[in-house]
């Protein structure tokens, strides 16, 4: 029996519903329009080149998701898709997650990550029973790595030259959150 698909009402604006094939135009119409600006962070970004390239990457998480390996959302602002989130495989032995994310950048500096993520945070602990969440963002990346901080998250480290971004490496920022913190946190 198929899973039922993520959904997640933040507020009376934005909400989280798994990525369904239906988007797979407006989100590429998204990353099109914001191609330099998501490239700069994002090493995805020139393998995405059509509606069937990201057709064919939602149906990847799709069958990720009914198989218990992740969750990938599109963010829903006002009615309009904004970005995604997403968790890397679950690492399951480990229990411990990623979270992957990125808006169009006329949608920055609402909020709406910091409280997608929150979401994200909570399933992983409260629904997948999870012990660690973690997100690495790039040393120059300063908006992503506000998300973490803003959340609570203790960075642990960098991881040096971690990602490659086309045509260079780049160092990563770890920041890690325990069910335990976040539940004191509350
Ligand atoms: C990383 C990224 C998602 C951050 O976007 P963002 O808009 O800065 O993050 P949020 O949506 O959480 O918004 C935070 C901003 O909204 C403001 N805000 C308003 N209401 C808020 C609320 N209720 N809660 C938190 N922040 C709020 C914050 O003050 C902050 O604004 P500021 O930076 O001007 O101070 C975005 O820059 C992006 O997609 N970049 C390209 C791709 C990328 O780098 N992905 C991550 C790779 S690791």
């Amino acid at each position: 029996m198929e899973k039922k698909l993520f959904y997640k009402k933040i507020d009376h604006t934005t909400e989280l519903k798994s990525i369904a094939e239906s988007d797979a135009q407006e989100i590429f119409r998204l990353i099109n329009t914001n191609r330099p600006y998501l490239r700069q962070w994002l090493p995805w970004i020139d393998y995405t080149q059509s509606v069937a390239d990201e057709l064919a990457y939602i149906r990847t998480v799709m069958g990720q998701y009914q198989e218990n390996q992740s969750v990938a959302c599109a963010i829903w602002y006002k009615g309009n898709i904004t970005g995604t989130i997403s968790y890397h495989p679950v690492d399951w032995p480990n229990r411990k997650v990623e979270i992957g994310y990125w808006l169009g950048e006329q949608f920055q500096g609402n909020g709406l990550m910091t409280k997608a993520c929150g979401a994200f945070i909570d399933y992983a602990f409260n629904d997948l029973k999870l012990n660690k969440v973690e997100i690495r963002c790039a040393t120059g990346n300063a908006r992503s790595r506000a998300i973490p901080q803003r959340l609570g998250f203790t960075h642990e480290g960098i991881s040096r030259q971690a990602e490659w971004l086309y045509d260079h490496y780049v160092d990563l920022h770890l920041y890690g959150l325990l069910a335990s913190e976040w539940r004191k946190n509350r």
